[in-house]
């Protein structure tokens, strides 16, 4: 799993720009899916279909990860940008970037230097251009960091592990689904870093019974870490709550049921600021029973956030257990 979870956290894809993920996902999912289609916002979708008798169940997993656009390009060449979701400007000093097109570009605060952490308004973009004329980019170009995936003992380190790292669990949970009594989509979905909004309307096309987001969660364990019940390596967590949603108390019965069946080791998650596609799930048409499946990350939203694979895979079992039964709370 580890050189499937490399090629999705090492592909391009900010918010609105999801295509090269879709692809990789789409040629991946193709030989066990019965139904695979794009929707008119960009979301990926991947019906599984189930023997009868089931439920019709949404798995969510969001393609896009942070970027930046660039706003506006400087007489000697500069491009100074807007984020595109929740950029820490204090990790951007010094950080690379890369666009669509391919052009690298390095991102340096002149006011603040290193002292950082500094405001975006001092931050530009260093493409290597002189002038607006030989600029590599253009007004509205979109770019995601660049960092290759690299193993720090039993963890993971990359750039958009936010929310690849789910695309991954729902992916190899798909590919190792047996057959089940239950219909699943699996929505690969857009926007959610800027408001959760391709699975908005993928849960109002889908219409489903119950609805599970995966995504990252926050941490607790480092040496000065706000109070948090959340380790890596202690397992997946459950979300209970965050910033944006109560998890249906049967979804979550029904998630705590699997992971003991499994022997799967589980936290469970409150998570203060931050939400993920259950937010917009969850009020979709008449409502849908939601819950979140997440893989507590280190370093969110960072260019370096860090997972521990061991998490990933029990994730993963986790998922295969609860959509390879009859759902139950
Ligand atoms: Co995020
Ligand atoms: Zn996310």
């Amino acid at each position: 799993m580890k050189a499937l979870i490399k090629e999705l956290v090492e592909a391009f894809g900010p918010s609105g720009y999801e295509e090269q993920v879709a692809e990789l996902i789409r040629a991946k999912a193709q030989a066990v899916a019965d139904d695979i289609r794009t929707d008119n916002l960009g979301n990926l979708i991947v019906l599984k279909k189930g023997t009868g008798g089931g439920k019709r169940v949404m798995i969510s997993a969001h393609m896009d990860e942070i970027g930046l656009i660039v706003s506006y390009i400087d007489k000697k060449g500069f491009a100074r940008f807007n984020p595109v979701g929740g950029l820490p400007i204090s990790t951007m000093t010094g950080a690379r970037v890369r666009f669509a097109n391919g052009t690298v570009g390095v991102i340096y605060n002149e006011k603040d230097g290193w002292a950082g952490p500094g405001s975006l308004a001092d931050c530009y973009i260093d493409t290597g251009a002189t002038c607006p004329e030989d600029s590599p980019v253009q007004i509205g170009d979109v770019a995601c960091i660049n960092r290759p995936m690299e193993e720090l003992g039993p963890r993971l380190t990359s750039k958009a592990m936010d929310d690849r790292i789910g695309c991954a669990v729902a992916l190899q949970a798909l590919l190792e689904l047996p057959a089940s009594p239950n219909d699943v989509y699996f929505v690969f979905s857009v926007q959610e870093e800027v408001g959760c909004r391709g699975a908005m309307v993928a849960a109002f096309g889908i219409e489903p019974d119950v609805a599970v987001a995966v995504d990252v969660t926050s941490w607790g364990d480092t040496p000065q870490a706000k109070p948090m019940a959340i380790e890596l390596g202690k397992g997946p967590a459950i979300k209970v709550k965050d910033g944006g949603m109560l998890a249906h108390s049967g979804v979550k019965r029904w998630m705590v049921a699997s992971a003991e069946a499994a022997g799967v080791p589980y936290q469970l998650e409150v998570l203060i600021g931050g939400t993920t596609d259950a937010y917009t799930i969850q009020t979709a048409r008449a409502g849908v029973p939601t819950g979140c499946l997440s893989v507590p990350t280190r370093y969110v939203h960072s260019p370096s956030e860090v997972v521990d694979y061991n998490d990933v895979l029990n994730a993963t079992r986790l998922m295969v257990q609860m959509l390879a039964n009859p759902i139950s709370w």
